[in-house]
């Protein structure tokens, strides 16, 4: 069984994954991390002649095994992320093994913001999670203050507008749901209220897939 979860910034999209990863029993890949690893990388490439030409070379490096969500989570990174992921190259770059995960035997949960889309069109189950900005910066807020950090929320706002924009321009093909996917809005929704909803819709559509023989 292959789930892709796509969504903006702090919907809670990483947060869900991880949990139907476990209630599934499958391995878990935050694509964001891959984003976020290139653009934490890319000083180390200031030899290259711009941003460009570092933001490649670091996604031909990315070291996939190591991709630590407590270093890669900052802020900065997210941004960079979000600069690094508009270059064709660089998606180009991570493709195969996001791809490679989600074929794995057995299955794999992806979260980011093309795996419904572009990494895995054929999954089983694809998931937009979506939640309104003043919720998703709160959210993001509380994340940052949890971790001691002083948070301005007005110019947490403006990022995550500045970033969900420079997203759905993204010029390869910008993040948009796949027609087939299940729409969550968890505005209103707490994480346990959205997991429930989604193994709901997760498990409705792998019914749905077994068709009436499936059905006990
Ligand atoms: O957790 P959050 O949504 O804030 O960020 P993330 O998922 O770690 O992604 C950071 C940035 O990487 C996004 O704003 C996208 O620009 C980019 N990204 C992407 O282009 N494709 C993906 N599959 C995942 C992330
Ligand atoms: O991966 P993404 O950036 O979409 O979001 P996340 O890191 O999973 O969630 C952002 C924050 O919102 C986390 O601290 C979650 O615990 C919280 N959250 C929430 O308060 N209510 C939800 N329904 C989902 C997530």
């Amino acid at each position: 069984m292959i789930i892709a979860v796509d969504g903006p910034a702090a919907s809670g999209k990483g947060t869900l994954a991880a949990a139907l990863a476990r209630h599934y029993g499958l391995p878990h890949l935050d694509t964001g991390l891959l984003y976020r690893a290139v653009g934490r990388a890319i000083e180390a490439y200031s030899d290259a002649p711009d941003f460009e030409a570092r933001a490649i070379a670091a996604a031909g490096a990315v070291d996939t095994g190591h991709l630590d969500p407590a270093i890669l989570s900052a802020q900065p990174y997210g941004e960079l992320a979000s600069r690094v992921a508009v270059i064709g190259a660089v998606r180009q770059a991570l493709f195969d093994f996001q791809r490679q995960f989600a074929l794995q035997p057995g299955g794999a949960v992806l979260d980011g913001r093309d795996i419904g889309t572009k990494i895995c069109p054929e999954a089983d189950v694809k998931l937009f999670i979506d939640a309104d900005s003043k919720a998703r910066m709160e959210r993001r807020a509380r994340q940052y203050e949890a971790r001691g950090l002083t948070v301005n929320r007005y110019e947490l706002y403006h990022q995550i507008e500045a970033r969900d924009a420079r997203d759905r321009a993204n010029p390869n093909g910008g993040f948009f749901p796949a027609p087939d996917a299940h729409l969550l809005d968890t505005t209103r929704l707490d994480i346990e209220a959205a997991f429930r909803a989604a193994v709901a819709l997760v498990d409705g559509a792998m019914a749905r897939k077994a068709g009436p023989s499936g059905a006990s």
